[in-house]
């Protein structure tokens, strides 16, 4: 029986996965997202798919993959991104900087040599899997190479990803992720919803019309396709991969093609390099790691606050792993070790570390959580301070305001949660939580991918919401009908009683006289 079954199931597998050619547009440059992106090409093309990659990341020739590298065409990157700057612009409005930085950005992509050596092949795919970076404007190449198409968002559910799947979003309860008010773990006030209403407009609203005027000229000069064209592709979105989890995003209504895929990223740990595993292992009193992701650049820190981190990291029996992007650090103490990049994932696995201090970005905090390692948050911009109140809100974590950050504030919340041990223990029990799942997430991922290969791009999964006008979706022509009826009667009845009365009046007059007369 047992015999029977698996190879009917092996049966199965050998009828259904059939090797894809998928396209991926994968071309913004940013070294955390592209990171995740990578690990999905690189485990469907193990599987046997034929990927071909728009990519900013050149890359070593692998089985499967081929690589498009439009790197040398794009002038935005990493580099564009200083603490200083961010801290700049209020948080609600942060995304409109991160968008006034890709005013010409559809242009350097579609005109890039290579992208143009690609759009004059005969090459065709089954699939393209476009990583959704504040727009649309990448599925104007489904005009040329027409196949179903799935988002990938790495990060939170933005509204416009919730618009484009149709999927529910009110902001009466479900935090816009640039807020810095996660509005279902605390009582929220009028105002807080009010600026979490506003908060899902303006980005709905800069997404449609303000970056739509220069991505929607390139895709007109470069394949003739208008913005109308183009909302109608996103209609026919068959799948939104993205990265957040019920258990730290909140619990809230998904349709059954969004997939939550957190943690994508995490497989088993590997062995440390044999310096830092050293490092980490001599420790007395466990380590403390710190990096500020890859985007923000430690750097561009001013020298007061650097050194605050300095005189406390010299206070502290604990070691400190700093990743930092300057081959020196002034003033830099021997329990401190400084690197340009760390092996997160297995530096956050080993036992010795005690506190990571981060920037709160999606991917530091799902290896946080997963290994159950209180976080010292330093929230910088975007839903960096949502998802960290989140875990403050557990009990697992601490906020320190990027401004407030002193000497007394390091100091006082390093020790706060060091010599606490309710943050650990909170930790792990989110661990727990983040953990216990029907299926990893890249089988979890990988599954709905071939799902939306095997039946031609899944439109049953589609929600009819994507087709209808606002006042539609909100009922307003329907409530405002009821209102109408229900208007309309009550006047009637008003009138109809009031004839009423008068005759019953009439009606008690004429008996009074009938009365007097016979009187
Ligand atoms: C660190 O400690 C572990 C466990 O005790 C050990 O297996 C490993 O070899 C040590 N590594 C180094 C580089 O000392």
């Amino acid at each position: 029986m047992r015999f029977k079954e698996s190879s009917f199931i092996l049966l199965i597998l050998f009828i259904y996965i059939d090797a894809a050619n998928i396209l991926a547009l994968f071309p913004v440059k940013l070294k955390s997202h592209y990171s995740i992106l990578d690990t999905i090409t690189t485990e469907l093309a193990s599987r046997g798919h034929n990927i071909t990659i728009i990519s900013s990341f050149p890359k070593s020739k692998k089985p499967n993959i081929t690589v498009i590298d439009v790197s040398e065409c794009i002038t935005l990157s990493d580099a564009t991104f200083s603490i200083d700057k961010f801290l700049k612009i209020k948080n609600l409005f942060s995304i409109i900087y991160v968008l006034l930085n890709y005013t010409n950005y559809f242009n350097e992509v579609f005109s890039c040599e290579p992208m143009q050596r690609l759009l004059n092949s005969s090459s065709t795919f089954d699939l393209h899997m476009i990583h959704i970076y504040n727009s649309n404007v990448m599925l104007a190449l489904k005009k040329k190479f027409q196949a179903p198409h799935i988002y990938i968002s790495v990060g939170s559910l933005m509204p416009w990803s919730t618009e484009i799947m149709g999927s529910p979003d009110n902001p009466s309860y479900i935090s816009y992720p640039n807020t810095d008010y996660p509005l279902n773990s605390l009582k929220s006030t009028f105002f807080q919803r009010l600026y979490n209403m506003l908060g899902y407009i303006t980005a709905k609203l800069l997404f449609h019309y303000y970056l739509f005027t220069d991505g929607q000229r390139a895709a007109k000069k470069y394949f003739n396709v208008n913005y109308s064209q183009i909302q109608e592709y996103a209609k026919n979105t068959s799948l939104m991969l993205t990265f957040s989890h019920f258990s730290i995003n909140t619990a809230r209504p998904l349709l059954p093609n969004v997939i939550e895929i957190s943690g994508l990223q995490i497989k088993n740990a590997s062995s440390l390099p044999k310096e830092i595993e050293k490092f980490i292992n001599e420790s007395e009193h466990g380590v403390i790691y710190f990096s500020m992701g890859s985007l923000l650049k430690s750097e561009t820190m001013s020298e007061a606050k650097r050194k605050a981190f300095l005189h406390v990291f010299s206070k502290v029996p604990q070691r400190v792993l700093w990743k930092w992007n300057n081959d020196t650090l002034p003033g830099k103490t021997s329990n401190i070790f400084v690197s340009k990049w760390f092996p997160q994932r297995d530096v956050l696995s080993h036992p010795n570390i005690k506190l990571f201090i981060s920037h709160g970005g999606a991917l530091g905090l799902s290896e946080a959580i997963y290994e159950g390692v209180p976080i010292l948050g330093i929230p910088i911009f975007m839903d960096q301070i949502l998802n960290l109140k989140i875990i403050e809100s557990q009990g697992a974590a601490e906020i320190l305001e990027y401004t407030d950050i002193n000497e007394k504030t390091v100091l006082s919340k390093i020790e706060l949660i060091l010599k606490n041990n309710t943050y650990l223990e909170n930790m792990k029990k989110m661990s727990m939580i983040y953990k216990d799942r029907p299926m990893s997430a890249m089988n979890t991922a990988i599954y709905w991918i071939e799902y939306v290969i095997r039946h031609k791009g899944a439109p049953h999964l589609c929600s009819a919401a994507v087709d209808l006008p606002l006042y539609q979706y909100l009922l307003l022509d329907v409530i405002a009908f009821c209102t109408f009826i229900l208007i309309t009667l009550l006047i009637m009845f008003y009138y109809c009683f009031k004839i009423l009365i008068k005759f019953a009046r009439t009606k008690s007059k004429l008996k009074r006289l009938d009365l007097k007369k016979r009187k």
